[in-house]
């Protein structure tokens, strides 16, 4: 796999491997992090910092915001991944809070990029680690017909540059909250939606919220443990 430099990314080379330690995206350095940041961070293709200002206004994004099933073949930039990402569940706090709340900050959702057609990121599905603002490739085939099939062959997920997996460790959150953990996560991962979908929104870019799916079926080709479930597709790409 190529290696990847982006803005800030302090450059490694691992064994065999070729590696990029992010955190610089957030002001973190390695002394801060905690041990299991350090290791998320080993293997990790560091994101651009979230942008400060935006040219569209939330009003805008929020008139703007529709659900959008079609996209061109134009390929993503990494810039735009890593936006979206970052307004999904990065984290905005000194404290490791996110842009979407989490019921006791326990923070269960975890988001996977099937990428298909992102400039400078080779195909693959790769895990969003917030804490270092980075993403990591986890499988380097799946989460294309596969994907597509275990979503009824939707024309959107079959299509789009880019599928992002909202996925959930309920266990995370019902280790404390019991019973009522199912509603605490599905509400966090409709926060964490509408996020993507009002930043797609202000970058020009279509997205929908995709429900209709085999759980088994995605997890199976997004290459999930045990214990981490599917919750919501997002297919994005330019609208067209
Ligand atoms: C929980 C949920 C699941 C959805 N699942 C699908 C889906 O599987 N396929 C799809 O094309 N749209 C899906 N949608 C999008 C809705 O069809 C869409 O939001 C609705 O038609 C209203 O259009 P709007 O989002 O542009 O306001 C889903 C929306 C939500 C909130």
């Amino acid at each position: 796999m190529p290696l990847i430099q982006l803005a800030r990314g302090r450059r490694q080379e691992g064994p065999g491997r070729r590696t990029l330690v992010a955190a610089a995206g957030l002001g973190l350095t390695a002394g801060l992090m905690p041990r299991s940041t350090m290791a998320e961070a080993a293997n990790s293709i560091s994101l651009t910092p979230p942008a400060r200002g935006e040219a569209r206004s939330l009003q805008a994004a929020l008139a703007q915001r529709r659900s959008t099933r079609s996209y061109t073949t134009q390929a993503l930039s990494l810039a735009a991944v890593s936006e979206l990402l970052w307004a999904a569940q990065g984290v905005s706090s000194d404290r490791g809070l996110r842009t979407a709340p989490s019921a006791g900050a326990l923070s269960p959702l975890e988001l996977y990029v099937v990428a298909r057609h992102v400039d400078g990121l080779a195909s693959g599905v790769y895990r969003y680690a917030p804490a270092a603002h980075a993403i990591e490739r986890t499988l380097e085939h799946r989460g294309g017909p596969e994907l597509s099939r275990a979503a009824g062959g939707q024309p959107a997920v079959a299509a789009a540059p880019l599928v992002l997996a909202i996925t959930a460790i309920p266990a995370r959150t019902a280790a404390k909250y019991g019973a009522r953990a199912s509603r605490y996560v599905a509400f966090e991962a409709g926060a964490a939606s509408q996020n993507v979908a009002l930043k797609a929104a202000a970058l020009g870019l279509g997205t929908v919220v995709v429900g209709a799916f085999d759980d088994d079926g995605v997890a199976q080709a997004l290459g999930l443990s045990a214990g981490v479930r599917p919750l919501a597709l997002m297919p994005v790409g330019r609208p067209g």
